[in-house]
């Protein structure tokens, strides 16, 4: 990747297309449009809140991420989506019960009039939902013609200057790469064929790769997350990420394992166990769905303890990962996690965690920084896989052999240390031996 001239400037209203207008979209509109009216402070955004150290501890030059990097600011943005429910952003938030009344009420205009586009719908892929607001063509190429029409027409009518996407859509059941997802020209011939091994979240990808649209993935689906499509990615010039957004048990996770690892301490088994009854709990009901969370949950311990370098640690560990549908509860999850770690001459001890979050809380400020940050990718010129936006995701995908970097603080590094770079700022790597010169 070569270091940008210059970023171009954030120009004109910004399009964030969101496929699956749900619980986590919603909230995220609902956010945005009550800051813009100075009701709500963007809390969880690092693009809005965070900050970033140049040069010198000494310096005292620490601006705000907003203000240093190019992005687009919220008032540009313009929201559209696509849902297989016809209900507006209002009535889904309503539905989704995750923002209280007092919350809705003052931008029921404005999120009434966010109409979802009609979804390209495939059952067998979420097969707890039934939705009639779907589009209709012989093969999965027109499909994915339509998802592009759709995408002009939305930036034309509109008045943006741009695009960028972020699938919100349900989680779908577990695939593995298979041939058609190993080239361009197979996976063009796949969609000419309807090949079942083409999911819903593939179409929506490739029609916002055809058009130059960053692509983020907030779920566990492959989506982006194949050969064909990283390959159409670097050719038409187009940043993608995913997968799986990190918000709540394996945020944690990711947060305390580095440091039971840098401590040098041993873990003998890791339980986590979810309940939650939002929509997304009833889709993850089924094993099909829950089997593509499963493991992209799974993943990150085994890369932060690297049991194969410490296997008198870590070799042992046993992880077991649940998830609960539980319709009390709502979007208000809980997660619990039992820590059997142990420490000098092997005495066993516990830490057990009870995160009473708020998934969609969570998560949406996630989703505004990588529609930001996906938008400014293409600006600088980037393209192909980010992983620089590890950051933001449970499972992160990274270039074909690499291991992914599942460490929060390492992420975050890495995060600010490629906005320094794209911005010509000198990278900080914490050395700090000039101070005692
Ligand atoms: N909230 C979190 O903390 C969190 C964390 C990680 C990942 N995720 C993932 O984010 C996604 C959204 O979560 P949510 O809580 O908003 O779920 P949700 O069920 O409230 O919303 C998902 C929406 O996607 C729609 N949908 C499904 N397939 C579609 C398609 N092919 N085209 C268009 N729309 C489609 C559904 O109708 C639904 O309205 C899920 O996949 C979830 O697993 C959420």
């Amino acid at each position: 990747m070569q270091r940008p001239d210059k970023v171009s400037i954030a120009n004109g209203k910004l399009a964030v297309l969101l496929p699956g207008m749900g619980a986590v979209s919603t909230t995220l509109m609902a956010g945005v449009l009550l800051a813009n009216r100075g009701l709500v402070k963007p809390i969880g955004s690092i693009t809005q809140s965070g900050t970033i150290r140049l040069g010198k501890r000494t310096d005292n030059r620490v601006p705000r991420i907003k203000d240093f990097a190019p992005l687009a600011r919220l008032e540009d943005i313009v929201f559209g989506g696509w849902d297989l429910f016809p209900d507006n952003a209002y009535e889904a938030a309503v539905h989704a019960k995750v923002l209280d009344a007092k919350d809705l009420d003052p931008i029921k205009e404005e999120l009434s009039a966010i109409k979802p586009m009609k979804a390209v719908f495939y059952p067998e892929f979420v097969k707890r939902l039934h939705g009639t607001h779907v589009k209709t063509a012989p093969t999965k190429f027109e499909m994915v013609e339509q998802l592009r029409a759709d995408i002009r027409n939305f930036i034309k009518d509109n008045g943006c200057s741009r695009a960028v996407c972020v699938w919100c859509g349900s989680t779908e059941i577990y695939l593995e790469p298979g041939p058609v997802h190993q080239s361009i020209a197979a996976f063009e011939k796949g969609l000419r064929d309807s090949d079942p091994s083409i999911a819903n979240s593939m179409m929506y990808a490739w029609a916002c790769l055809k058009e130059g649209v960053p692509f983020a993935n907030g779920a566990p689906n492959l989506t982006v997350d194949f050969p064909a499509a990283i390959e159409l990615a670097r050719e038409t010039q187009t940043p993608i990420c995913g997968k799986d957004f990190k918000t709540g048990q394996t945020f944690m996770k990711t947060m305390l394992a580095p440091g039971l690892k840098a401590r040098g301490l041993g873990v003998r088994g890791w339980f986590s166990t979810n309940i939650l009854g939002n929509r997304d709990g009833e889709v993850l009901d089924e094993p099909g769905s829950f089997r593509s969370k499963e493991v992209s949950k799974l993943g990150a311990l085994e890369s932060i303890f690297q049991p194969e370098l410490n296997p008198e640690l870590y070799g042992d560990l046993y992880h077991k990962v649940r998830i609960e549908y539980y319709p009390p509860r709502g979007d208000a999850k809980e997660g619990w996690d039992n820590i059997d770690i142990f420490g000098w001459l092997g005495y066993p001890m516990q830490i057990k965690i009870d995160f009473l979050c708020r998934d969609s809380i969570l998560a949406a400020p996630l989703v505004l920084d990588l529609a930001l940050f996906g938008d400014l990718s293409k600006r600088a010129g980037f393209r192909g896989v980010q992983e620089w936006l590890s950051f933001y995701f449970k499972s992160p995908q990274t270039a074909e052999g690499l291991y992914p970097e599942h460490d929060v603080f390492i992420q975050s590094m890495k995060l600010k240390n490629t906005l320094r770079w794209m911005m010509g700022e000198e990278l900080i790597t914490h050395l700090g031996n000039e101070y005692y010169d």
